[in-house]
């Protein structure tokens, strides 16, 4: 038995979250060795708005002995996005060490991606993103505020320990899988953060000499994920960074929709997050028109960690079938099918066994 902490969270979180859970239920139906028991928490804006916070103070101590967590969005135009983002999942990503956000970007066929000139298998590259520290530990302050002496400081943190555990796995990935790794940083500018990670880096390759690597400039690296997608196959970046070019690479899959994401804490002191990277959509919540797959293949990366392999890729490949036909996917990649058809679809795949 899994106990699943579910927080559906804001906007079309709790539309994608959905159908996540309609596919852990079919898994279990069809798997006796498999069973899920989920506990859904309110968390999010709207709870804010009630109680005057986004989770209890001893949030993290009521789901603590959960084998994982499933998230759906958080951010709601009614709340500053910097309360609501920092007081729900920046507080289970630093409080459950979740020091690696694992970030697979695969384009699959039957999507078109915004590179028409690129096609299925030049674009498959798998971010490992810092999620613990870096530009989000959020040390500053805002001096003078409101007067024309105000000044604000963002302070990133970067400290020796926290680069090189997320390298080191980043570089256990690579070796794993037999892949290029792809470090990202900004040395040239910023000499304190970017040189620390760059020599973690050098320190670190020295340890896999069989693992392939390639350095590049934050700026240069958005350039050649447009330019040329195939040179990407494990990038391994601090949590802004990542969090940027994975959003240019989302863009290249088909869009925010597609790209799914887990939080993980690897030493499994902490239960880990599985979570689509895109936000909570205002602008199409309640249309039924969200897509599922990046909520969906987040929730195949969930079977994974739980030691479900095997279903893992039974759904991603459910999900790629799934999106072969306009009708069974979204609009936001060319399809006609609502949300709910699409779940229906993915399901219908699953539980017919063809995928
Ligand atoms: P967003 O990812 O919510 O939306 C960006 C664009 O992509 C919108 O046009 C949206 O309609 C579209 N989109 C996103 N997911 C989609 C899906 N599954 N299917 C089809 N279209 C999809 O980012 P945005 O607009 O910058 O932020 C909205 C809110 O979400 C803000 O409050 C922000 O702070 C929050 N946010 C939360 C995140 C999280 O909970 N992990 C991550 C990013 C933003
Ligand atoms: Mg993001």
């Amino acid at each position: 038995m899994h106990r699943i902490a579910v927080i559906a969270g804001d906007g079309v979180g709790p539309e994608v979250v959905a159908q996540s859970c309609r596919v852990l239920d079919l898994v279990a139906s069809q798997d006796p060795a498999v069973s899920f028991e989920f506990t859904e928490l309110p968390w999010g804006t709207e709870h804010y708005l009630t109680t005057g916070e986004m989770m209890p103070q001893d949030g993290l101590d009521l789901i603590r002995d959960h084998d994982a967590i499933l998230f759906g969005a958080v951010g709601s135009p009614k709340v500053k996005d910097y309360v609501t983002l920092r007081d729900l999942l920046l507080r289970l990503r630093f409080g459950f060490d979740q020091f690696v956000n694992l970030r697979p970007l695969r384009l699959l066929p039957g999507v078109r991606s915004e590179l028409s000139r690129w096609g299925v298998g030049d674009i498959d590259m798998t971010f490992v993103r810092e999620g613990t520290e870096g530009e989000y530990a959020g040390l500053g302050d805002r001096l003078y505020p409101g007067t024309d002496r105000e000044v604000a400081l963002q302070t990133a943190s970067f400290s020796r320990f926290g680069t090189e555990r997320v390298i080191r796995w980043a570089f256990e990935l690579a070796r794993a899988e037999g892949k290029r790794l792809t470090s990202v940083s900004k040395a040239n500018s910023l000499q304190y953060s970017g040189a620390l990670w760059d020599e973690v880096f050098a320190d670190v390759a020295a340890d896999y000499p069989d693992v392939e690597t390639e350095e590049l400039l934050v700026d240069a690296a958005a350039m050649f994920m447009v330019r040329d997608p195939r040179r990407f196959q494990v990038v391994v970046a601090s949590n802004l960074f990542a969090d940027i070019l994975t959003d240019l690479g989302a863009a290249l899959i088909g869009g925010m929709g597609m790209a799914p994401s887990a939080s993980l804490n690897p030493d499994r002191r902490f239960p880990s997050t599985f979570e689509p990277i895109h936000g909570s959509a205002p602008d199409i919540r309640g249309a039924g028109v969200v897509n599922p797959v990046g909520s969906i293949a987040s929730t195949a990366l969930m079977l994974d960690h739980l030691g479900h392999r095997e279903w893992g890729d039974r759904v991603r490949a459910a999900i790629a079938m799934s999106l072969l036909d306009p009708a069974t996917r979204t609009v936001d990649v060319g399809g006609r099918a609502g949300t709910e058809a699409a779940g229906d679809a993915i399901l219908a795949l699953l539980a017919d066994g063809r995928s």
